[in-house]
């Protein structure tokens, strides 16, 4: 069993391929996993706008989904030429109808290399930015009309989730035997959710944010502090060195930690982001010590906050094991205090390897040898859905 994953939900164009070993626990091996990120660009307008994104991802999908497949030793180029027949390019023009230039790419792909051995494709359909998401599902259904190969489509979240329970053995990836029931805090630039999860494969979102995402506040934060886009790594990279240089916040930096005390599982960032303004507009210059503490107190007042929170959904679930997820997940100091609440609380703690934190192929293919081991039924008919919840996958 060999899966094709594809994953275009934000700023990353993403293919992976991966092959089923023999073994327990989806024991897999992982052929490919390319990456190409759009941030240089993003960088440059300082964040992410969703057309921009997708164009950027029609343009790379093809190319990439070539490279992997040659980085995987399945691209076998054809020795004579070869044309689609007139009734399978017309259906490949008309899925997509509108990516001219893709539809090229995708021609010359189609006509230059042989079907190759590929089982199953994984595709993302949400949650992201839709028309992000839509480049990688038109590219999904163009695969599987010319090939024949099914579609298994694939929640973001849930792939975030089975990239914290995997465990790598030298090289060969295996599914964690994670002790249920279960909670997942899933922290990324869009999603800031409490999930609980009585078994495998199911989800109860039961708190989640009420305003801004975890990951979007960092980003936002960054932006003020005049930081570059992605913000989470750099404003932890100067609490780093705040705390490294013992640096006290002074009184008219400290932030609120919100809604700490308001009894449910309820979160809220846009409020603090607020209080970050506030007490910027009081000085003048930002000079870069101002910087250091405001991002020292910000990533403090953050991790305060899914703290207690987490110490709550771990009493009320009574979950044995908690899984961390999302682009934040890769924040040393948040790791670091929930490593230390898994301690005093004794229940298990799943994290990501640093480099399946941030979006990735991987964690979709991961997903999808996930589905098909569980005989979950592939769906031909697909649609980008922006906000499909853990919930519902
Ligand atoms: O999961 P992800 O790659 O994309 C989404 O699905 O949103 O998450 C991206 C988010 C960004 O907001 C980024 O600033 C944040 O993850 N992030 C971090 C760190 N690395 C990435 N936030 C805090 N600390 C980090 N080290
Ligand atoms: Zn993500």
């Amino acid at each position: 069993m060999i899966i094709l994953s594809i994953e275009t939900s934000c700023d990353e164009t993403a293919v992976s391929i991966i092959k089923r070993t023999r073994g327990k626990n989806m024991r897999f091996e992982v052929l490919s996993n390319k990456i190409l990120s759009q941030i240089d660009l993003h960088t440059k307008y300082g964040g992410v706008f969703p057309m921009l994104a997708k164009r950027e991802h029609a343009k790379a999908l093809t190319q990439l989904i070539a490279e992997a497949l040659n980085e995987a030793d399945l691209l076998v180029e054809r020795a004579n030429a070869y044309h689609l027949p007139m009734s399978e390019k017309n259906k490949l023009k008309k899925i997509l109808e509108r990516e001219g230039d893709m539809f090229e790419a995708m021609l010359v792909m189609f006509e230059g290399i042989q079907k190759p051995a590929i089982d199953a494709i994984a595709i993302t359909t949400g949650p992201g930015l839709e028309p992000a998401l839509w480049v990688g599902v038109v590219g999904a259904m163009a695969l599987n009309t010319v090939w024949g190969i099914p579609l298994y489509p694939i929640n973001h979240m849930e792939g975030h989730i089975i990239a914290s329970m995997l465990h790598n053995d030298d090289g060969l990836y295996e599914l964690a035997p994670v002790e249920y029931p279960a909670c997942a805090l899933l922290i990324s630039g869009g999603h800031t959710e409490i999930v609980r999860m009585p078994k495998l494969r199911s989800y109860h979102v039961i708190g989640n944010t009420r305003d801004d995402a975890v990951g979007e506040a960092f980003d936002k934060v960054a932006r003020m502090l005049s930081l570059p886009y992605p913000g989470g790594p750099q404003i932890s990279a100067l609490a780093e060195k705040a705390r490294n240089e013992s640096i006290t916040v002074s009184e008219e930096l400290r932030l609120p930690r919100p809604m700490i005390n308001s009894g449910d599982l309820f979160l809220s960032f846009s409020g603090l982001k607020t209080a970050v303004l506030t007490r910027l507009k009081k000085h003048e210059t930002i000079t870069d010590e101002i910087k250091k503490m405001v991002s020292l107190e910000f990533e403090n007042s953050v991790t305060d906050v899914l703290v207690a929170k987490i110490k709550q959904a771990i009493y009320e679930t009574r979950a044995k094991t908690l899984i961390v997820g999302g682009g934040v997940s890769a924040n040393t100091h948040i790791r670091k205090a929930l490593k230390e609440l898994s301690e005093s609380e004794g229940f298990t703690l799943y994290v990501p390897e640093k480099d399946l934190s941030t979006d990735n192929g991987l964690m979709i293919a991961a997903t999808g040898l996930l589905h098909i081991e569980y005989e979950k039924k592939p769906r031909v008919k697909l649609e980008a859905d922006g906000a499909w919840s853990v919930a519902d996958c």
